[in-house]
Parts: structure tokens; sequence; C-alpha cells
């Protein structure tokens, strides 16, 4: 059987401090051997958690990374760049990019090759709006954003994770039922399917308000192989109970 993967995106929080107090609790209760673990910290911090890490059981994951090797594009840090720092993870297209960096299935297709190319596992996000799950266009959504990944040439797509994310449920609070989110799931890995034989082996993790309470159901769930974890990894207790419930 496959390993759980649970996620951290710590987003943009922590500081020099908060990190290393996050990281040496997590790391005192010895995660990471039934389910795989990773935290995706902000960039700045990505030499600070990689050094934390270094020789435990815990992976390091980056939240972003340029469609591009090298040159000039302010703010962006390669896939080369990441790896430097032992990153194993790379999240890719999530909600709030796409929201407020104007992301698209292509650029993020384009994100996920560059990973790939480097070693990196993208982690690559779906997810619909409220208003697109009310007028009954989910799965539509959710189907679009993962073709353009899946259909685009070159790295083998059997070696990403997938992550579902309604986007309303994303810090609400508002978490999809364990139906709601396997219905989806099963659709994505049937597009899986059929564009790889190794379809079964591909994590789908579950984001969107997966918290301590709530966990251990919907990872109970047969397409759910995991989760992507925002406001509940900024807590050790609260994301090693998440990390349990994976077991
Ligand atoms: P949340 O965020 O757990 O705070 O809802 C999940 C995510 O955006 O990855």
């Amino acid at each position: 059987m496959k390993k759980k993967l649970i996620a951290g995106n710590w987003k943009m929080n922590g500081s020099l401090a908060a990190n290393e107090k996050l990281i040496a609790e997590i790391l005192a209760a010895k995660p990471g051997v039934a389910a795989d673990v990773a935290v995706c910290v902000p960039a700045p911090y990505l030499q600070q958690v990689s050094a934390l890490l270094a020789g435990s059981s815990v992976d390091l994951g980056a939240q972003d990374v340029s469609a591009h090797e090298a040159g000039a594009y302010t703010g962006e840090a390669s896939a080369q760049m990441l790896k430097e720092f032992a990153v194993r993870y790379a999240i890719i297209g999530h909600s709030e990019r796409r929201q407020y960096h104007g992301e698209t299935d292509e650029s993020i297709a384009a994100k996920a090759q560059a990973a790939l190319k480097a070693g990196i596992c993208p982690i690559v996000c779906v997810g619909e709006s409220l208003e697109e799950r009310e007028a009954g266009h989910t799965e539509e959504v959710v189907r679009r954003q993962l073709a353009a990944v899946v259909h685009t040439n070159g790295h083998c797509i059997s070696e990403i994770v997938v992550a579902y994310e309604p986007r309303w449920a994303i810090g609400t609070g508002k978490t999809a039922t364990p139906e709601q989110a396997q219905e989806v799931h099963a659709a994505l890995r049937a597009q899986l399917r059929l564009a790889t034989a190794h379809a079964d082996r591909i994590r789908i993790l579950y984001g969107g308000s997966m918290n301590a309470a709530n966990a251990a159901v919907l990872l109970a769930q047969p397409d759910i192989d995991g989760g992507l974890i925002g406001g509940a990894a900024l807590k050790a207790v609260d994301f090693l109970k998440i990390v349990e419930a994976a077991q």
C-alpha cells in the first residue's frame, strides 16, 4: 500500500524563532514513519528549515517554483535553486496563486514540468469555487485543471502529487464532507488512469480546513491519500494529530 502524505502549507507565516520551535516540536514526535510528512515553507526560510530537518524523516517543500531555469525573472526561484536546499516537493497552482497572481492552467503546467525536470515532486492543486460547485461544474473544473498538467509532454506524470482543494473550504473552517471529497478524488483518479498505468500510486491529497478533528474520516476514504494542511500545520499538536490519523 502506498504511504499517505501529510504536507503542511505554512503559506506566508513564520519567523526564524517560530520556525525553530515548530520544527523542534514536530521532530520530537519522530513522525514520518507510517506516513510521509513534509512542510512547505516560505522561500526565505528554506535554508533554515532545510538545516533543521537534515537527517530527519520530515521532507522540505516550497510553495511555488518558476517555470524558467534562470535569467531575468525578478522575484522568482528556479527548481535548481530549490534543489540546493534539499527541497523534495513544491506546491504548484495553489488557488491563492491562481487568484492573486494570475496563474493559469498553462503556467501551472509549465511549473510542474520545471519541477519534475529538476527532480522535485510537484503538488499540483486543483479545486472549484463555491459558485462553480453550486452551478454543478465541480468535476468539469478540476478535470480541466488536471488535464493541463497531465497532457503536457515530457516528464512522467506518475511522479506528481495532486491536491484537491475546494476553494470554498480553504481557510474557512468549511470542510468538504468525506463523501463530497471522495467523489471528486475518484473522478481525478479515473482521469489519471486514462493517462498512466501508474495512476493508483499517485497520491491525491485533500486540502481545505482539514484539522485534527476531521482528518481521520477524510483520510479513511479510498481515494484520499493524504492532506495538504494550512492553518492546522502551524501548531505542532494539531499537525501531529493529523499525521497520526494518516497511519
Ligand atoms: P487550510 O488551507 O487548511 O487553512 O484550509 C489549506 C491550503 O490552502 O492548502
